[in-house]
């Protein structure tokens, strides 16, 4: 993908999203080609990369502040920056109030914005998002959205963003790629989503030129879905 390109991945469950990011970040060695960031082939961890993990992986002992400085602590910043730093960005997630509380003491959605802030404060090159946005409302999920293309635009870091929803994709990107139904996966087409920026989330799923982004796309993901579906149902 394009150096500070906004590119979504979408396909049916098990199709190998989580896995591809994965080897992005250096988890995972490819058994076939390479991985190359920013030109250069990848060995070991991705250092450039952030990566919010598809499951949140917050630690249960330390409160939602705590959690959030982890990265900047495990990089050896000051502290009383990295505390002013950790406190805006318990705002920006819509988190004031809840610094002190732990992880079993938030919802589901509240971890992934937990999560996310962890993700972002460190302020890699690259971001890895794996359905971050599953579990949440839609009006937080959209005020979420709307805070990671404002994030995106302000710092021209490179997005790879996994989602189930197409939607989503094609709001968020300028570039979707739609992956087959597993095993053996490949990839069923790369679309150029030319809608301008900024974007205004609230409207854009009613423009008619969306609608006709989301029908092209649609119609290919959809023979993938119920591939998918068919398979997964008892013989
Ligand atoms: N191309 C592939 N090569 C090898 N293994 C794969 C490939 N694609 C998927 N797998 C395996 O299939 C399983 C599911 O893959 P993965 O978790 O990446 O799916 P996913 O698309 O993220 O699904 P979900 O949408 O449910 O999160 C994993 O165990 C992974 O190792
Ligand atoms: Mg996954």
């Amino acid at each position: 993908m394009r150096a500070g390109g906004f590119l979504s991945v979408v396909g049916p469950s098990g199709c190998g999203k989580s896995t591809l990011l994965n080897m992005a970040a250096g988890l995972m060695q490819p058994a076939e080609g390479t991985v190359e960031i920013f030109g250069e082939p990848l060995r070991g961890i991705n250092r450039k990369a952030g990566y919010m993990f598809q499951q949140d992986a917050l630690l249960p002992w330390k409160t939602v502040l705590d959690n959030i400085l982890l990265g900047l602590q495990l990089r050896g910043g000051e502290p009383k920056q990295a505390g002013r730093s950790a406190q805006a960005w318990i705002h920006r997630v819509g988190l004031d109030g809840f610094a002190a509380h732990y992880p079993h003491q938030l919802s589901g959605g509240m971890r992934k914005r937990v999560a996310m802030a962890q993700t972002w404060i460190v302020d890699p090159d690259i971001v890895l998002m794996d359905e971050p946005f599953g579990a949440l409302d839609v009006h937080t999920r959209m005020r979420m959205e709307g805070e990671i293309l404002t994030l995106w635009a302000e710092t021209g870091k490179t997005v790879i963003f996994v989602t189930h929803d197409l939607e989503e994709a094609i709001a968020l990107s300028d570039e979707v790629v739609v992956l087959s139904a597993g095993p053996a996966s490949h990839v069923v087409g790369v679309y150029q989503v030319g809608l301008e920026r900024p974007r205004n989330l609230i409207d854009l799923k009613t423009d008619p030129r969306f609608v006709e982004i989301y029908r092209s796309i649609w119609s290919d993901l959809r023979e993938e879905v119920l591939k998918s579906y068919a398979r997964s149902q008892p013989q």
